[in-house]
């Protein structure tokens, strides 16, 4: 027979616009990548949904091309890991392998009157101490709830055992068993509103408090477990364990090795979500913040506080499309630096409210500070800006939580490589930010996990001593500037609160 050694880890990470396939020599460094965007639907106003079954075409391609561009054989491949954007909703029919109904993307807000029905029960505190969530129309419970009422039969099916829920992790593990596996992780269950993350298990009352049958629900396991195979007729005949399995803000959260309580990364995409490990206790927010699970490792459970900011880099495509004032977005940073301060000038984008930590659905957009003398450039400036101000809002929160001083700032993201808003973030912060020269974390997060569980590496240990370079950027030492601009930041956004109501 022959005997080829493998070499590589494969991450597959399904993110909200694009499916990524990853090959990782086992040191950590990228070997190859390929990557591939889908179709967004956006069938009402505020709803957003995507099409599953192309999610994993879009999957099986990239998979199939990084493998045929690096010219190995699937034999090479020790073993997947999985990292997908979280809450986003799929129920399928188990004998037809059909989803019922498109997926309904973490982003979209039909749900929102239902959550507020719910919050009015006055249900919440039972719901955030089982949970560690708010009610809110982005976790899964209330879409899958949605599915269940809204298309035809779906109640009765699932009532018969025969459909499926998952979220994009479990619909992709599925896939590449082909159907043997209905299972996902402690961190992406924690997504849901139907996890109990004291107890590591679906929780009953809450299953039914939303009317889904338990039968309906993926097994949860530990983030480094043996999910399953990919089917033997799936890539040349290889069986490949699938041995990693996180969210994609924990398992950026891994990939930067936040691996110890108070270790903070902070990932720009189109929106931020702030992460901080709380170790082995489940710290409760007084602040608006979620706690969620970082992940499992075999026995051991570690968890983790979350802001989200729902507008970040996707405020700089609005400029580049809806205000055509750039023509890509790294020109962003050219703008910025074209002048030495915002001038006065404040962006508040609060297109769809604001999240963490003002939960604010009501919030709209501003502009404030506006002169004869404000240029295009002030304005580019002062939404970079926005950026770190609202990063700084969490982790002021964070800090509070915690009871102790945050550091230092661990980065990733498209908009950490503006090296103008990494510098301004450290400035406003008063603290350390340091970004990995290795720019793909969440992958890598994804490709560790699925090490550990499959024995590529022994232990914990072994990921921590994995080092990459980072740029760090230093805080300016004149610190009554940055007060200032925060103080300055506050106000505007007491000018956009309340805004629709
Ligand atoms: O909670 C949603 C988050 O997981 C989405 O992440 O990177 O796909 O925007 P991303």
């Amino acid at each position: 027979m022959e005997d080829i050694k493998k070499k590589y880890i494969m991450a597959l990470d399904a993110g909200t616009t694009s499916c990524r396939a990853i090959l990782f020599n086992v040191d950590g460094t990228i070997h190859k990548l390929s990557q591939k965007e889908f179709k967004q639907y956006y069938p009402d106003d505020a709803w957003v949904e995507h099409d599953a079954l192309e999610i994993w075409g879009t999957m099986m391609g990239v998979m199939r091309e990084v493998i045929e561009f690096s010219g190995i054989s699937p034999k090479e491949i020790h073993c997947i890991g999985i990292t997908n954007q979280r809450e986003t909703t799929v129920v399928w029919d188990k004998n037809t392998g059909k989803p019922i109904y498109n997926a309904i993307v973490w982003q979209c807000r039909r749900t929102a009157q239902m959550c507020l029905e719910f919050e009015e029960k006055g249900l919440g505190e039972m719901i955030r101490l089982k949970t560690g969530l708010p009610i809110d129309a982005y976790f899964s419970a209330s879409k899958i709830k949605w599915i269940l009422d809204n298309v035809d039969g779906a109640m009765e099916k699932a009532n018969n055992g025969e459909l499926l829920f998952g979220t994009i992790d479990t619909w992709l593990i599925w896939n590449l068993t082909r159907g043997r596996e209905h299972v996902t992780d402690y961190s992406n269950a924690s997504r849901t509103m139907l996890f109990n993350i004291n107890e590591l298990a679906w929780d009953d009352e809450l299953l039914e408090l939303f009317g889904i049958p338990k039968s309906m629900m993926p097994t949860p396991m530990p983030s480094n477990s043996i999910f399953g195979h990919t089917d033997k007729e799936m890539l040349a005949s290889s069986q490949i364990p699938i041995s990693g399995c996180a969210g994609d803000q924990q398992a950026s959260l891994f990939g930067q090795k936040c691996l110890d309580i108070g270790d903070v990364k902070n990932t720009y995409g189109t929106g931020c979500f702030v992460m901080m490990n709380t170790g082995e206790n489940i710290i409760r927010s007084n602040n608006g913040l979620i706690t969620t699970i970082a992940w499992g490792i075999g026995d051991k459970v570690q968890y983790a506080l979350e802001g989200s900011i729902f507008v970040a880099g996707s405020l700089i495509q609005w400029l580049r499309d809806s205000l055509r004032m750039l023509k890509t977005s790294e020109q962003s940073e050219k703008y910025a630096t074209a002048v030495e301060d915002n001038n006065g000038v404040y962006v508040v984008p609060a297109f769809t409210g604001l999240g963490a930590p003002y939960w604010d659905m009501y919030a709209r957009g501003t502009i404030v500070g506006l002169t004869r003398g404000a240029t295009k450039e002030h304005i580019i400036r002062a939404c970079l800006e926005s950026i770190a101000y609202q990063s700084k809002d969490v982790i002021l929160d964070m800090q509070k939580d915690l009871n102790s001083p945050i550091k230092k700032l661990k980065v990733d993201g498209g908009a950490s490589n503006n090296s103008f808003l990494m510098q301004f973030q450290a400035d406003i912060l008063g603290i350390e930010v340091k970004k990995s020269y290795l720019s793909e974390s969440t992958a890598l997060g994804a490709a560790l996990l699925a090490g550990l569980g499959c024995g590529v590496y022994d232990d914990l240990s072994e990921v921590r001593s994995m080092l990459f370079d980072e740029k760090k950027y230093s805080p300016d030492k004149n610190r009554e500037k940055y007060e200032e601009y925060y103080n300055n930041w506050l106000r505007a956004v007491n000018r956009s609160l309340n805004w629709k109501k």
